[in-house]
Order: structure tokens, then sequence, then C-alpha cells
């Protein structure tokens, strides 16, 4: 390599963006997260799988993967300002540019959501701001809604409440029950939240006060929108 050469090279930032996952029981999104790790396209690497479960299966999963598997288990600690002081120490052991809640069941105190606001998300199982909280697919179907789904949103003290990045939705047919309907959703969330983290880590996505942007521009209310054209052609269903 001539000198010229050298001097016309401008290094890269070759530092390979940190994800910490949190998560309490079987973990599919994680494996989501965990496959389009393999296949190069997450745009960054899971350093650790922490759980407040210590026998959640994603935490298997997360070691099958060779990642970091931590258990902290919540009814060690006396308290939830206790329980959320240790994982922030256990989270920013491991640096982490995002952290992922992925079907994490602990309701997180406000000092947690501050210490990582604007580099936190969530996976939600309905189109919020519909159906805030548990059981959403029984809710949305005793409500007869004809459009049911699942959200990644910035997490903000607001449960479930933090703007909305990106959704994609399923239709509800007459003979849905809560099983099907929560499977048909899984689905989607295993291909919007693997996006979520990509673009979060490609500096596309950001949290300005309550608003969140794509490409510094204000997302829409709902976020991003996955049709159900894409969604079926990608899972190689019949619409
Ligand atoms: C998902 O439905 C997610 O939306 C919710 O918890 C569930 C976790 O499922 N927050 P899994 O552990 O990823 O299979």
């Amino acid at each position: 390599m001539s000198d010229d050469t050298l001097n016309g090279f401008t290094p890269e930032d070759s530092r390979i963006p940190r994800v910490v996952v949190l998560i309490s029981g079987g973990g599919t999104n994680l494996q989501a997260l965990i496959d389009a790790q393999q296949h190069d396209e997450l745009g960054g690497e899971i350093v650790a799988v922490i759980s407040n479960v210590a026998d959640a299966y994603g935490l298997k999963r997360a070691r099958d993967a060779g990642i970091d598997a931590v258990a902290l288990p919540h009814h060690e600690y006396e308290s939830r300002e206790a329980f959320d002081s240790a994982l922030i120490k256990v989270v920013e052991r491991h640096e982490p540019d995002l952290v992922v809640l992925a079907g994490f069941m602990r309701i997180l105190t406000p000092r947690f959501v501050q210490r990582f606001l604007g580099r936190m998300i969530n996976i939600h199982p309905s189109l919020l701001p519909a159906y805030q909280g548990l059981h959403t697919h029984r809710r949305a179907l005793q409500d007869g809604v004809s459009d049911h789904g699942c959200s990644v949103h910035f997490v903000t003290e607001e449960l479930d409440g933090g703007p909305v990045l990106v959704q994609a939705a399923v239709q509800v047919t007459p003979d849905d029950d809560e099983e099907s309907l929560k499977a048909r959703v899984l689905t989607r969330e295993h291909l919007i939240f693997p996006i979520a983290v990509r673009w979060f880590l490609e500096g596309r996505l950001r949290l300005q006060g309550n608003q969140a942007t794509i490409d510094g521009h204000p997302l829409p209310f709902g976020g991003m929108r996955l049709s159900h054209e894409d969604a079926a052609e990608e899972l190689d269903e019949e619409e």
C-alpha cells in the first residue's frame, strides 16, 4: 500500500453495537433477535441476556447461542428498588448501546427507566395505544375488534406508553381464539422486533422529548407499519 492510499484512508468506527436483552420467559422474540444476528441482520451483537426468572427457557436459548446468560431472580430482593439497582449494575457491566425488553414481565422503577431512556425498547402484543397491560389478545377478542397486532416502542415511565416505532397488524377472524390470535401476532413480533433493533443500532431511531424520530423525521403516532402483504409474503402465508 502506498503512502498516498494510507493518507486517504479514513478509519471507520469498527465497534460493534452492544445489545442487552431482558426476558422472563420462553424467549421466542429473543430467538428472533439471535437468528437475525446470526444472519448478520441485527446490526449489532447481543452481549448478554438477563432474566428475572431463573428457569426461563430463554436463558437456554442464550447459552445455546454462546451468549452470556444471567439469572437475577427478583424474589431475592426485598423491594422493587433493590432489584432494579442490582439490575442496573448487571446491565451496565455489559456496556449496552441498547437495552431490549423481550417479554420482560416486571414493571421497572422510574430510576431504571431514566437510566436507559432513549436506548431501551419493548415489544408489546397489541396495536398500541390499544390494550396496554396484560391479556391483550383476550381483551381484543372480547371487544370484537377486526384488527389486532403488535408494537415496538421506546420505554418511558408510562407502562406500555412510550412512542411507538414499528407496528404490524393482523386481521382477527371469526374462528380465532386467544391461542390462535396470540400465535399469529407472535409471528409478526418476530418480524418487526429485529427490524426495530437494527434501525436503532444504525442510529436511525431517536427519542426526542416524547417524540420518536426516524432519520431525523418525526414518526407517525403508530410508528412505521409493516403491511399485511409484506408480512404474509415474508411468512409464506396465504393472504
Ligand atoms: C410477547 O408476546 C411479547 O410481546 C410480550 O411478552 C411475550 C414474550 O414472548 N411482551 P416470548 O418470551 O418472546 O416468546
